[in-house]
């Protein structure tokens, strides 16, 4: 691959990885890749197209021909355009994670996603957040990280971050919710949720994001990644 160096971190939804990886980018310097909002992107590209749910070579199609930008609002928080289009608060709802769930399984928008998300491999490093990043993207990743929670954590982390955006947003739903997604993104026949044979495993349930962030900085220190 490239020769930039790559930390991959997996885990699943409301395993708090999008956070870590967020304070690693800054701190470190480094690019992000938040893989899972290509998914979203993808399914959401497909609804506005009207596509049909099973329609896997125009999902495959519009992945890889979407304009995509992850930039910063005037707030300072995230701001991500599609075609020219602001989507931010769409990208994040939790209907558009069950659509990304859906199209992640085909193995068509899988392949389409490929290049656009090894080509945030650019120096001096980039923190890599998904499902598959050490198990298929990011093969020869020095450090790879799978992130979990207990599903009563992670669903409870959920809700506290939706509920802010939207007011309807039910615990119980939300759980149940994440459980479908979870059983889907493990039990797909391809990229299946699981870690990599050589990730560092970390439970982050009862635990701070700064503590997390601390381990992974002494993981990267003891590959000799940073100092
Ligand atoms: O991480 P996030 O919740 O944004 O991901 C949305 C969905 O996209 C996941 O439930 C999963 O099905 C899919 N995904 C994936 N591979 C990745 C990242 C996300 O299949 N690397």
């Amino acid at each position: 691959m490239s020769g930039v160096p790559v930390v991959a971190i997996d885990g699943p939804s409301g395993s708090g990885k999008g956070t870590v990886c967020r304070v690693l980018a800054t701190r470190l310097g480094w690019h992000l890749l938040d893989s899972g909002a290509l998914y979203r992107l993808t399914a959401l590209a497909g609804r506005r197209a009207g596509l049909g749910p099973e329609d896997r070579t125009g999902h495959a199609a519009l992945a890889g021909r979407m304009a995509v930008v992850f930039g910063v609002a005037p707030d300072g928080g995230e701001r991500i355009t599609l075609d020219g289009q602001d989507v931010t608060a769409l990208v994040r709802a939790e209907e558009t994670g069950q659509g990304a769930s859906k199209v992640a399984a085909w193995p068509e928008v899988r392949t389409a996603l490929m290049g656009r998300q090894r080509a945030f491999a650019e120096p001096p490093g980039l923190i890599a957040d998904g499902r598959d990043m050490g198990t298929v993207v990011f093969t020869e990743a020095p450090l790879k990280i799978f992130l979990t929670a207990s599903a009563e954590e992670r669903a409870l982390r959920r809700y506290k971050q939706l509920k802010d955006k939207d007011s309807a947003v039910s615990l119980a739903a939300l759980s149940r919710e994440i459980a479908e997604r979870d059983l889907r993104d493990s039990t797909r026949s391809v990229a299946p949720l699981r870690p990599a044979s050589d990730a560092f495993v970390i439970d982050s349930t009862g635990v701070a994001v700064e503590a997390i962030v601390g381990r992974v900085i002494e993981l990267g220190r003891m590959r000799a990644l940073w100092r």
